[in-house]
């Protein structure tokens, strides 16, 4: 047998894992400074939730989402993106009730998409969603929280861009004028962009065929078809980010992949990752908690991919969290000695000292290799000598010092350095 991770999926090593439970921990305490609390939600959900929410004419819905049928016959999908179930989290459990309207999240999802560099069919996602409020300064907050975690973490290439896709009145004039605009080449359009050009015109600026990209490059701008009170909004957004000194362009083109965006939507850019660029988007969502059961709340988030923002810091140099290496190597000679350290060994590892043993190393020599191989602070020796005196000798690895003491003063020694 051969087995491999499916195509698009990969296996974070512990020697990966140091850097993503520090981006996990910054993530988390930034958000926590910010009001935010933690919501998991399930990895799959009924299926129709993304596809009356994210979008039944996004390709993540049409072409990404894994869908499967459930013994009893009913459909579910893996989740592509955290926004729906939030939202279905928020209406089932109250949660506006007991006031849980900052919520911020991390886990995996899934999309079937053509894998390559930055792109894969489970990636991780961290997010953010602010619930009960159009108040246009929490679109700037959301933003700045964003700008404030990745610029942060010290990386220096990030373009912020930013974008109204206007109301669902505006944006409809503005879906007529991009018809009108690429109806007399629809013959030269790829056919994804066919079929989009009836279902959501828009998505045609979006994409990476070269023949459609150069004939979206004179389409109509959505920021000339947005009405008086989308435009004022809009302008307010940037006020805000201004004040809060968030610096950004903005791209007319930004369209987002999933369906139910309305006035802001933003995109963080890092140049340097090739075709899969955008290393956090999101958005204002005004009419998603209405349409998927709830109360009309408006509400805005975004999310960020794990796997990008790694290959940026990569790509920066940035390293963080430090590799964990044991503090003590346990070498027991013999069964008296071995008896004699397994209680003390239980009480250091629930002290927090993280030590190892192996019984399978038989000599002393083999054993104090293991601890070199191991590179752990100290070896903690006992042998015949130590269980007739119930001392113990502690030798500093990196200096070869050796001290004798007793095990009563062995906590208090490993926590002194
Ligand atoms: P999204 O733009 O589809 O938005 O995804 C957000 C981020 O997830 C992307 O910017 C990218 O970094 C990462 N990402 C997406 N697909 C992949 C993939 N196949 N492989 C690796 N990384 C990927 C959303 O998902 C919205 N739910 C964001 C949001 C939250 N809007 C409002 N609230």
């Amino acid at each position: 047998m051969d087995y491999k991770a499916p195509r698009g999926t990969y296996d974070i090593l512990p020697a990966d894992s140091v850097r993503w439970q520090e981006l996990r921990r910054i993530f988390s305490e930034i958000a926590r400074s910010f009001g935010y609390e933690e919501i998991t939600t399930p990895i799959f959900e009924q299926s129709d939730l993304f596809e009356r929410s994210s979008g039944e004419s996004s390709d993540v819905v049409q072409k990404e989402m894994y869908r499967f049928t459930d013994k009893r016959g009913r459909t579910f999908a893996l989740r592509p993106e955290g926004t729906a179930p939030v939202v279905r989290a928020y209406i089932e459990n109250h949660l506006d009730q007991k006031g849980n309207n900052k919520l911020y999240y991390w886990g995996p999802m899934f999309r079937y998409d053509r894998p390559q560099a930055g792109r894969y069919r489970q990636f991780y996602q961290y997010g953010l969603e602010f619930i009960g409020s159009d108040n246009t300064y929490f679109d700037a907050e959301i933003i700045s929280f964003l700008w404030s975690f990745l610029s942060g973490l010290g990386l220096k290439n990030l373009r912020l861009e930013i974008n109204s896709v206007g109301c669902p009145n505006c944006s409809k004039d503005y879906d007529l004028a991009l018809q009108t605009y690429f109806r007399p080449h629809l013959p030269e359009l790829c056919p994804d962009c066919q079929r989009r050009f009836e279902t959501k015109p828009r998505r045609l600026l979006d994409c990476k065929v070269p023949a459609c990209k150069a004939i979206a490059t004179g389409a109509p701008s959505q920021l000339d078809y947005l009405d008086h009170a989308c435009k004022d909004n809009f302008q307010a957004v940037q006020d805000y980010l201004n004040k809060l000194e968030v610096p950004f362009v903005i791209n007319p083109k930004i369209v987002r992949g999933l369906d139910y965006y309305t006035n802001t939507a933003f995109e963080v850019i890092y140049e340097g990752l090739g075709a899969q660029n955008s290393i956090a988007g999101g958005g204002r969502y005004n009419g998603l908690i209405e349409q998927a059961g709830g109360k009309p709340t408006p509400a805005i988030g975004f999310a960020g991919g794990i796997e990008r923002l790694l290959l940026a810091l990569e790509n920066e140099g940035i390293s963080l969290g430090e590799e964990s290496l044991p503090d003590l190597y346990v070498v027991a000679m013999g069964e008296a000695a071995r008896d004699m350290i397994l209680p003390e060994l239980g009480r250091l590892r629930r002290a927090g000292i993280r030590a190892d043993y192996d019984p399978d190393k038989a000599s002393f020599k083999a054993q104090l290799k293991a601890a070199n191989n191991s590179r752990a602070k100290y070896a903690l020796i006992v042998g015949e000598d130590e269980v007739n005196t119930g001392m113990v000798m502690l030798k500093d690895m990196q200096s070869g010092e050796q001290v004798s003491l007793s095990l009563t003063e062995l906590p208090s020694k490993l926590a002194s350095n």
